[in-house]
């Protein structure tokens, strides 16, 4: 369908009260039903895998994240209905802090959907409120306890609720790896780094056998730090099963600049590796080492994915970031 008719049929649905929303402006049915009382519409804005708008309103504040009209991006829907189930069925048994679902909305014929949480914006601030290097390195340390908190409960005590949709295994991510290295062309960036990632994944994955959930796309703009400091974790579009080494590099090695990592990759390392033992998954630091060094593979095998499907020049650098982090384990 071109963008004219799935604008004409999402407007049309809008207009008849049907979900998901696909607006800021006009709710649909069973949302102003939830949420009844005048929504004073505070900021609205388009990103790249969503919309978002800020609400005031009876219930207090209301947060909205929605696929707009005239979406037709499948990414999208999938990327929204996996953070929708990952928040109604996994999210409110982990001691992570969050912000719980408040309702969801999700049509899978017209990849549409849209999700309500509290709006956080007056009790938090985000990364960009941190103005010293200190308290950038402070947070980043916070991140990574964050994480461990979180792998080592679907880890431990939240395995058993894990169902098949949300348990590792392996030989599919080996068998995605090989995929793409039989299909990616000569030329193509960092091709023989990620070749060697996919020829050693494997045995890394072998090694750091330590099947839980991961965020999936974790880093420094994934937390709100409350007054309290404490952090509390968004963001679950790419949430899935893997190993914690996924986390760790996705941070340090696709995120962090190669200097920055240089100082700060023990320490963070360390502080992540305290944390994940307090919540009660212990490890030595060479098994963390190993968590790390599968993670930098996974995140070079899935960014070469994602380079060759999206040549955009955000994914290019992280493409390098990534391979310099390999190049660096090796
Ligand atoms: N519950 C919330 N309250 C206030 N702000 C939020 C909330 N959830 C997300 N945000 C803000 O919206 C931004 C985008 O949300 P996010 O879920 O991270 O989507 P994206 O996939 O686009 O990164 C966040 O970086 C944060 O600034
Ligand atoms: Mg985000």
């Amino acid at each position: 369908m071109n963008r004219a008719r799935v604008l004409a049929a999402d407007l049309r649905a809008a207009a008849q009260g049907r979900g998901p929303a696909v607006s800021s402006r006009a709710w649909p049915r069973e949302l102003r039903a939830a949420f009844p009382g005048r929504q004073r519409r505070l900021e609205a804005w388009v990103g790249e895998g969503a919309a978002f708008a800020r609400y005031g309103g009876p219930q207090g504040p209301l947060f909205l994240k929605y696929l707009p009209a005239g979406w037709a991006d499948a990414r999208a829907y999938r990327r929204l209905a996996r953070e929708v189930a990952f928040l109604r069925d996994l999210a409110p048994h982990m001691p992570v802090p969050h912000a719980p679902l408040l309702h969801a909305g999700l049509d899978a014929s017209r990849v549409k959907a849209h999700l309500l949480t509290r709006d956080l914006t007056d009790c938090t601030s985000g990364w960009g409120a941190f103005t010293t290097d200190e308290q950038r390195e402070r947070a980043l340390h916070d991140l990574l306890r964050l994480a461990a908190r979180f792998h080592a409960f679907w880890h431990g005590q939240g395995r058993r609720r894990l169902t098949p949709e949300w348990t590792w295994d392996p030989a599919v991510m080996v068998q995605q790896a090989e995929a793409l290295t039989a299909r990616r062309p000569q030329h193509a960036p960092h091709r023989d780094a990620v070749a060697d990632a996919a020829r050693q994944l494997p045995d890394l994955l072998a090694r750091a056998h330590r099947p839980t959930v991961v965020h999936g796309d974790l880093h420094s703009g994934q937390v709100l730090w409350g007054a309290d400091g404490q952090g509390i974790l968004i963001d679950y579009g790419q949430t899935h099963a893997s190993i914690p080494g996924e986390d760790l590099a996705h941070v340090l090695a696709v995120r962090l600049a190669a200097p920055d990592r240089a100082r700060l990759q023990a320490e963070l390392l360390e502080s992540y590796r305290d944390a994940l033992g307090q919540a009660g998954l212990v490890l030595s630091a060479a098994e963390v080492q190993a968590q790390y060094r599968a993670g930098v593979a996974i995140n070079l095998l899935s960014t070469a994915r994602q380079a060759a499907r999206t040549p955009g020049s955000g994914v290019q650098e992280a493409l390098d970031s990534v391979a310099t982090a390999w190049a660096e384990e090796n």
